[in-house]
């Protein structure tokens, strides 16, 4: 979490951090601040709030000076407020950083610092690092880059850093561990971002720093790649980003989210190119194809991921079991990396993630790896860290998801894992050749069926949102492969209108949350025709002779739920095993009409941030 962005060259700072900071705050929006440069001096402002509150702040500042950084918080150490927003300053007022990560040995740090003189106005761990950073200067008459080297070689924890000396403004030095930072690099500029998204208008030209490395950038030179561990000078391998403009912008729609839920009849074909031939009858998955051998001897597989992504791995789980008939153990990837999970060499392991930059998946993809385990990656953002430390991958292709709240990456994920298990169980006989030929056939369809599901019943979502925003509770049911469709229909809810919600396999409802139930508590159901149906009637029966309110999402055609339910919700029919991709959307709208009628900001809910680079 945070964002940060940072510019040297010959042009006005101020509009290009400005601007990037929008760009970046979905990765934060608790405060905002900027630093800029001019000879032997600089302007620090910071504001509490989102970037605009900063601009609000200083519209009137006539602001000068070709070199700045900036930042977008989400707070980890110390509230929200001014004097904790970055950039922290140095004692002597020499230093002025920028950081994203968690240094987690700061309070050890600290307590040297405070016996050596130095005092601190914020609670955050940035401050301490800035301090260490000119402790380490001072004592040793070191040049920054190299007193920067030395500090970092101290840290335990993430960073990615950006810092300038108020005396050298012509200089910037970066470095990265475990969170993201990218370099844009034009003739005498450089821009540096979290992600290349600030810097696009620029330049497509880019590096990616990878863990362990340091960058001194000075205008009009060259740039200077070390490693931070020896001082090691590298040779950096500057990429013509791929990045569509047009995939970054609100367009007709109001919120991102919103945008992205329409989009996923598109993201969908997306994640199918080139890998579904149905013609053929083929799945060509090159990660699969080139490690054949793991997959088809493996005895069991382990998914690990967070949020969304952990909803999918339970999808994947049911999918892989039941097309490949591999035993799949799901594992929330902070729970997996601190209780020493039985791995053994060539076990496989599947990490999933949407942003590549969650730290605590990331620490369980390297977890599983010192174990010897094969580790397959299903990401989004291409070049992200655990996309480069995976041992093979499928990107899902989805495009830049910028809706905090996580939609079509969760569409291009199960599409992912249908994908793999037809493949796997091909490989493994697991399937029938029929059932495997049918099955492909169905996924070709998914994205015409998606683009139906967002248009049947888009008055029915309106009219059920203006009826229930203002409850405080929801439940949500589901069966089989629509269990973790419902947990991820209330998670969808919970993040972006603050209505409670919990998601349940119907049948466990009788174990306790029935007690919850009146005539007050709206009950979502996923009542598909192939899942469970009969089973699915009775749970409804039960929910009705307590009074609650059915709101149930049936196939098209359906009659009996139909009679019961309250409201029903259709979706077109398809194959159990892909109905997630079809039943999850309109709980998206479903839980985007809610807050939208509730006045909240859809697309950057309170409290959380998009990518979770904290652990
Ligand atoms: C929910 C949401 C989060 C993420 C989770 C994992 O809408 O977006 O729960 O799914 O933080 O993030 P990734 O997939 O980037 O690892």
């Amino acid at each position: 979490m945070c964002g940060i962005i940072g510019y040297l060259g010959y042009r006005e700072a101020y509009p290009i951090l400005i601007n990037g900071l929008k760009k970046l705050e979905y990765r934060g929006y608790d405060s905002s601040g900027i630093a800029i440069f001019y000879e032997n001096g600089y302007s620090l402002y910071k504001s509490k709030g989102k970037v605009h509150e900063l601009k609000k702040k200083i519209s009137s500042y006539k602001i000068k000076g070709t070199t700045g950084i900036g930042h977008t918080r989400w707070a980890t150490h110390g509230i929200p407020d001014d004097i904790n927003a970055h950039p922290h300053v140095s004692n002597s007022n020499e230093l002025i950083l920028i950081h994203n990560g968690i240094i987690e040995n700061y309070h050890a740090i600290k307590i040297i610092l405070l016996k050596n003189g130095f005092t601190f106005k914020s609670k955050t761990d940035t401050e301490v690092l800035v301090n260490l950073i000119e402790y380490i200067q001072k004592k040793n008459k070191l040049s920054l880059e190299e007193a920067v080297r030395i500090s970092l070689n101290e840290i335990v924890g993430a960073y990615s850093i950006a810092i300038v000396e108020k005396s050298h403004p012509e200089r910037i030095v970066i470095a990265k561990l475990g969170s993201p930072l990218a370099l844009g690099i034009n003739e005498r500029e450089f821009f540096i971002a979290s992600d290349p998204i600030p810097f696009l208008d620029y330049t497509k030209n880019a590096i990616y720093l990878k863990d362990g490395e340091m960058a001194i950038l000075r205008k009009d030179q060259e740039l200077d790649l070390r490693k931070i561990v020896d001082n090691h000078k590298l040779s950096p391998i500057i990429k013509e980003l791929q990045i569509n403009l047009k995939e970054i912008e609100k367009g007709e729609y109001k919120y991102f989210m919103l945008k992205e839920i329409y989009e996923q009849p598109k993201t969908i074909l997306d994640t199918l190119r080139g890998r579904l031939l149905i013609k053929n009858g083929l799945i060509c998955i090159n990660g699969i194809e080139s490690n054949k051998d793991i997959f088809i001897n493996a005895k069991s597989i382990t998914i690990v991921a967070c949020g969304t992504s952990w909803h999918a791995s339970l999808i994947g789980e049911y999918l892989l079991e039941e097309l490949a008939r591999i035993p799949v153990e799901v594992e929330y990837a902070s729970e997996f990396r601190y209780r020493n999970p039985i791995i053994e060499k060539k076990d496989i392991v599947i990490v999933i993630s949407q942003s590549g930059e969650t730290a605590d998946t990331l620490s369980a993809l390297n977890l599983a790896k010192t174990k010897g385990a094969f580790v397959f990656g299903i990401c989004n953002v291409v070049g992200s860290s655990i996309a480069r430390n995976v041992d093979a991958g499928a990107y899902t292709h989805a495009g830049p998801e910028i809706g905090v709240a996580s939609t079509k990456a969760f569409t291009a994920q199960i599409t992912v894992l249908v994908l793999l298990a037809l493949k796997i169980g091909k490989y493994r006989l697991a399937i029938t050749e029929s059932r495997y030929n049918y099955l492909c056939q169905e996924l070709g369809s998914i994205p015409e069926k998606v683009n139906r599901t967002l248009k049947i019943d888009e008055e029915s979502i309106k009219k059920i949102s203006k009826v229930y925003h203002n409850v405080n509770n929801f439940l949500y049911l589901g069966r089989g492969i629509n269990f973790p469709v419902a947990l991820e229909g209330a998670l969808k809810l919970k993040e972006i209108s603050y209505i409670h919600a919990e998601g349940y396999p119907a049948a466990e409802m009788k174990h306790g949350p029935i007690a919850l139930i009146d005539e007050n508590m709206p009950v979502v159901i996923i009542a598909t025709k192939k899942g469970c149906y009969e089973k699915i009637i009775g749970n409804i029966q039960e929910i009705k002779a307590r009074k609650g309110k059915i709101i149930a999402i049936v196939n098209e055609g359906d009659i009996q739920v139909s009679m019961l339910a309250d409201y029903v919700i259709k979706v077109p029919n398809i194959s159990e095993e892909l109905s997630p991709l079809v039943t999850v959307i309109p709980l998206q709208l479903l839980a985007y009409q809610i807050a939208f009628i509730r006045g909240e900001n859809v697309d950057q809910p309170r409290n959380l941030a998009k990518s979770v680079t904290v652990e």
